[in-house]
């Protein structure tokens, strides 16, 4: 036997219940998106990497640590998109599509070199759901309440939390950086690796590390809440007005920054217990600037990216993972019925029910044995006899009952 191939590590392959529960977790997502006026958009996979590298930011951990890039044959450089809004702001730039607003969800898996664990992969996928032409605190708010919408449809809004930040413009936010420098600057020592280096290309990051050290450190740093214009306390103060409205409930956390550069003003994670480490299920916030920054007319935009794989754990947590079972178990005595079943089976698919064939004809017992396993509600039996008389035996599997139908009966029954 040749050697078995195995797949990389960090890239899953979805199957079985698992698969099952992303489709219908995609179908939910994709009613709700329908339902406030989202249009899909299809982007390519692979993006130059110049791309990544201006609208993500050449500091980050994403671009600098993470990005899966390769030259292609024409020596150009390419990267495995990490993310979707700078692609989906790619394309509207260049197909001229930011003359009037824009609501567009953009899906599909993303890359991102990490160190791989539950909730935590190499290839993984997103729903970006990105808004353009809105300067509106409204927006901001409307985008969480969509995903607060999910959260109540799929059954797990308890276990979410919403965590929300304002991090102000680019002035406000430089003015404070320089602030946290110059008290960090003392204690540059006591930091932990990643917020030394930080402290000359990134230093907002800081406030997002998990070192200790650090954290205490932290508690008496200056704070990006004094730093702020009152047009950006405004705007905050709007959107957390709309949300006490709504009744969802957040958190404000004064130290949720983002890992990517080009947000403003609102910053936006939803967050559980409830799958370990990786906790952080949807996450966004505005990115009015980004538009512009990559080469198109100043527009406003705000989106945020459903974390596919972790919402999926979560919500197999509380609904389990069961494949849905065919409602019809078609079997056919011989291979002289087959075609006859298999005509019935594609009028009753016509009316919305599913059937399932079973295509290798085996003794009927047997048959019957298995369609009682297969979870089916019913099995739709065409014998010899059957075949004759041009009738159809239904057997209810749960009750055991037993009907000998005419075509137009059996179809009668599974009307809606
Ligand atoms: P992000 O925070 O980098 O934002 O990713 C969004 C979500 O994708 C995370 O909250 C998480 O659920 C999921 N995610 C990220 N990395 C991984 C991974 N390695 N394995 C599994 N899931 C992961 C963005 O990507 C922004 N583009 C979101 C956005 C859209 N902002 C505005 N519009």
């Amino acid at each position: 036997m040749s050697e078995m191939m195995s797949s990389v590590r960090g890239m899953r392959t979805i199957l079985g219940a698992e698969a099952q529960l992303f489709e219908r977790l995609h179908d939910v997502v994709h009613e709700l998106l329908h339902q406030f006026g989202y249009q899909p958009i299809y982007l390519p996979i692979v993006e130059k990497t110049a791309l990544f590298k201006r609208a993500v930011g050449e500091e980050t951990d994403v671009v600098n640590k993470e990005m899966y890039t390769f030259n292609d044959r024409n020596d150009e450089s390419l990267t495995l998109r990490p993310e979707a809004t700078a692609g989906v702001v790619r394309a509207m730039i260049e197909f001229g599509q930011l003359q009037q607003v824009q609501r567009l969800y953009a899906e599909g898996p993303m890359f991102r070199y990490e160190k791989p664990q539950k909730g935590r992969y190499r290839q993984f996928n997103q729903i970006s759901v990105e808004a353009f032409g809105m300067q509106s605190p409204a927006l901001d708010a409307e985008l969480i309440q969509l995903a607060h919408e999910l959260f109540v449809r799929l059954g797990v809004r308890e276990k979410v939390q919403l965590e929300l930040n304002t991090i102000g413009q680019s002035e406000e936010r430089k003015r404070f950086a320089q602030a946290l420098v110059d008290y960090l600057t003392p204690f540059k020592d006591q930091l932990d690796e990643d917020s030394q280096r930080r402290l000359s290309t990134n230093p907002l990051r800081i406030l997002d590390s998990k070192d200790e050290k650090t954290k205490a450190l932290l508690v008496n740093a200056p704070v990006l809440d004094d730093y702020l214009s009152e047009e950006s306390r405004q705007h905050f103060a709007k959107v957390c007005a709309i949300l006490d409205h709504l009744g969802i409930a957040y958190v404000r956390n004064p130290l949720l920054v983002r890992g990517l550069d080009y947000y403003n003003h609102t910053v936006i994670e939803w967050t559980t217990n409830a799958l370990g480490a990786q906790g952080t299920i949807t996450a966004g916030g505005r990115y009015d600037q980004l538009v512009e920054h990559l080469g198109g007319k100043p527009t406003p935009a705000a989106g945020f990216a459903f974390g596919v794989d972790r919402i999926a754990l979560l919500w197999a947590d509380s609904v389990g993972l069961s494949a849905p079972k065919s409602q019809v178990y078609g079997i056919a005595a011989t291979d002289t019925e087959q075609s006859a079943l298999m005509a019935m089976a594609q009028k009753l698919r016509a009316q919305g029910v599913s059937v399932w064939v079973q295509s290798d004809s085996q003794a009927l017992k047997k048959q019957i044995q298995k369609a009682d396993k297969s979870g089916a509600d019913y099995a739709l039996i065409i014998g010899e006899s059957e075949r004759e008389q041009g009738v159809y035996t239904l057997k209810n599997l749960r009750t055991g009952e037993q009907q000998t139908l005419s075509a137009e009966a059996l179809l009668t029954h599974f009307q809606a």
